[in-house]
């Protein structure tokens, strides 16, 4: 038996991830911004929720398939961007794709990712969502939405809570960079690590493969990433740059990070057609509510006119249940996943998304539902 076989939930998988990685690694991961308010509440914030079953309903056959992003998944669970895979596993985010392939749900790839949004296509079948940012270099903005048009992306999502990187304090304590450094401390760290050391000597690609091309012309050496995120990411953005990207884009556009009804009807303004709603795992602005918390104002203030995927905390099938019951579409991870990537590469991946799917597949037939569909506000009553 591996390893993994011992994984039995996701806080499993996240025990495993930080025995492998150094610690700048692991805790890049595991943090949040300042005090990490929101991380925590994003998790206990489904503590106030309850599930009420209605027994002797035929669950013979629990179907989870669902359409979302003009998609059809297998599950209601798809894959949130989350950049620089290769920092976590050598196998990077072919991994993650590769485990969304053989689980038949989306992938989102970052910006910041670590390969580029041709090779995630060209070695994947699954549908993909790409993850953009309206960036001062326009020019590269516009250049990827020409680049995922022609790989074949089907829906776009324009993230919206990172005008700026949050503060992390537990990545200046534990010396977290992007290309990893050398220092005396990061080295102890990535001696007790000798597998994944020995990875990084082997596999040092570390470039941020969507934007590498454009880092001379923007006159930087090093792509490091918070230095990037501060001088590219274009504080002076609003709505109307917003609707400029909804135009250039012909399928589903999508708004990440958006909290707010208000946000939420000028998301629709736009023409986007899905909002993420998501705090960004508590990693950027602290102190904001829990996306389980922001569904139902969000659904009475625009209906059913945008898809709502959902992301945040979701650490159980329980989760996903009750974000379902209480109206959105899908959910989305991205520590869960990065846990199982850290833990085993695309078993590690795959491994996450089997526990949670079964997780879901369980609780819906206790709940006595036999379908995604059939999840409605009377399953979840708020304590
Ligand atoms: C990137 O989006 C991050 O949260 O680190």
């Amino acid at each position: 038996m591996s390893a993994l076989d011992h994984c039995f939930n996701i806080e499993h998988l996240r025990a495993l991830a930080k025995r492998r990685l150094p610690a700048p690694m692991f805790h890049y991961i595991d943090g949040g911004a300042d005090d990490e308010w929101s991380m925590k509440r994003n998790s206990n914030a489904f503590n106030d929720y309850q599930l009420l079953p209605n027994y002797l309903n035929n669950i013979e056959s629990i179907d989870l398939a669902t359409q979302v992003l003009g998609c059809e998944l297998a599950m209601p669970l798809l894959l949130a961007p989350t950049g620089m895979s290769r920092l976590f596993h050598h196998d990077k985010e072919y991994a993650v794709a590769r485990a969304a392939d053989k689980l038949g749900t989306l992938y989102s790839l970052s910006t910041m990712a670590t390969t580029s949004l041709e090779d995630i296509a060209r070695e994947t079948t699954s549908p993909k969502m790409f993850q953009i940012y309206i960036l001062k270099d326009r020019e590269l903005t516009r250049e990827f939405v020409q680049r995922c048009k022609a790989a074949g992306y089907k829906a776009l999502c324009l993230t919206v809570d990172t005008p700026l990187a949050g503060n992390r304090e537990r990545d200046l304590i534990n010396g977290m960079s992007m290309p990893p450094k050398f220092t005396l401390k990061s080295l102890l760290s990535f001696a007790s690590h000798p597998q994944w050391a020995l990875n990084l000597w082997r596999n040092p690609d570390f470039q941020l493969a969507n934007v590498a091309h454009r880092v001379d012309a923007i006159g930087k050496g090093t792509v490091g990433l918070v230095e990037y995120v501060n001088s590219q990411f274009d504080r002076s953005i609003n709505w109307d740059d917003a609707a400029w990207l909804a135009e250039q884009w012909d399928g589903p556009f999508v708004i990440k990070g958006v909290q707010s009804p208000d946000d939420a009807k000028k998301s629709l303004d736009i023409g986007a057609s899905a909002l993420m709603i998501s705090n960004h795992g508590g990693r950027q602005l602290d102190c904001t509510p829990a996306p389980i918390d922001c569904i139902a104002p969000i659904r009475e203030a625009i209906g059913d006119q945008l898809e709502l995927i959902v992301d945040g905390g979701i650490r159980r099938g329980t989760d996903v249940i009750k974000a379902l019951a209480l109206g959105a579409n899908a959910c989305s991870i991205g520590r869960p996943y990065l846990y199982g990537l850290a833990a085993g590469g695309q078993a590690g991946v795959e491994q996450a998304l089997i526990l949670l799917k079964t997780e879901i597949e369980r609780s819906m037939a206790l709940l006595g539902c036999n379908s995604v569909s059939q999840l409605k506000q009377s399953h979840c009553i708020q304590i």
